[in-house]
């Protein structure tokens, strides 16, 4: 039974003190690199499909990429994942079999986010598919004091979980999306995962995960790229998380950078290649070492 819903992988996460990756997928380098890393460390895995990754494809080809993952590899647990969904994208998904989706009310007025929530629980359960959803915006810390950037307030979650029924909460702790999340040094709230999960005792999901590793930061740049200094989330941060309530962590960057600077090594070196397999491959590979390094320190490793 590898076709799994969200609710059923985070509750032994919870119980076993680990977390699931949730990895971004857009093409079928991105599945198979993360299945293989799946495979390697014996690790269940969420496959998700953002917003801008249906913008670039659509939903039909995702989920067919995603079902080849699920049907090539039996033994593995895999979640089938609308990241960031609208109600639309949502009723696509749960047509199309998604095990799991994801509404993203969080930029509504509360009341709004609610009722939206509420709605898509009540459709989804139905169909036995599990519902994250968010509240609290993303974003750096400095952003929280301007007031554009919302942090998860502990009150409001208890009382937005008791009135939705959602399987897992999304927080603003100050994380944010993309490779630039800080001005200055790392600043986390874990304080609040630790409230919010001891208050509503739900799976909680860390969104803008990615440490974006200096490593590969220098390496795009070796190879002709020109990305400024930037600090993603310390592993040690998602880990302190993790051992309080986080449950689920969404990675999209980190693979972005895995695959650019494969690519880039590769037309660096080898100008004569264009063949796309003598670069697609190598980023595969690059994909399932990134993937693999974040399964086993988020624990997930070795649990199938
Ligand atoms: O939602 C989180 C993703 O990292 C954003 O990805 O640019 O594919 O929408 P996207
Ligand atoms: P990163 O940009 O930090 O990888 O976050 C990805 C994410 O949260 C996808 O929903
Ligand atoms: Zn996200």
């Amino acid at each position: 039974m590898p076709l799994v819903n969200l609710k059923t992988v985070l509750e032994q996460a919870r119980r076993e003190g680990y977390a699931v990756g949730a990895f971004n997928v857009n093409n079928m380098e991105q599945v198979q690199g993360i299945m293989m890393a799946a495979r390697k460390n014996r690790s269940p895995v969420i496959l998700q499909a953002s917003r801008g990754a249906l913008e670039y494809t659509n939903l039909v080809y995702l989920k067919h990429l995603m079902q080849a993952a699920v049907e090539e590899n039996e033994d593995i647990p895999v979640v089938v994942h609308l990241d960031h969904g609208t109600e639309k994208a949502v009723d696509q998904a749960l047509e199309l079999g998604f095990t799991s989706v994801m509404i993203d009310g969080s930029s509504l007025p509360y009341e709004e986010n609610v009722a939206l929530t509420a709605r898509v629980v009540e459709k989804a359960h139905k169909a036995g598919v599990s519902v994250e959803a968010e509240l609290g915006t993303l974003g750096g810390i400095e952003e929280d004091v301007n007031g554009q950037v919302q942090l998860t307030d502990p009150d409001q979650a208890v009382d937005f979980v008791a009135r939705t029924g959602c399987d897992a909460l999304a927080v603003a702790i100050g994380t944010s999306h993309g490779a630039y999340k800080f001005k200055g040094q790392p600043k986390l709230e874990l304080w609040l995962v630790t409230e919010i999960f001891q208050r509503t005792k739900l799976p909680l999901v860390l969104h803008g995960s990615s440490s974006v590793p200096a490593e590969l930061v220098a390496e795009i740049n070796k190879y002709g790229g020109r990305l400024i200094h930037t600090q993603g989330i310390p592993v040690e941060a998602l880990q302190a998380a993790i051992g309080n309530g986080v449950a689920k962590i969404n990675v999209d960057t980190d693979i972005r950078l895995a695959i650019t600077a494969a690519i880039r090594r590769v037309f660096a070196e080898q100008p004569e290649k264009f063949d796309p397999r003598d670069y697609l491959r190598p980023a595969r590979e690059a994909v399932a070492e990134l993937v693999g390094l974040r399964m086993r320190q988020f624990g997930s490793a070795g649990r199938i």
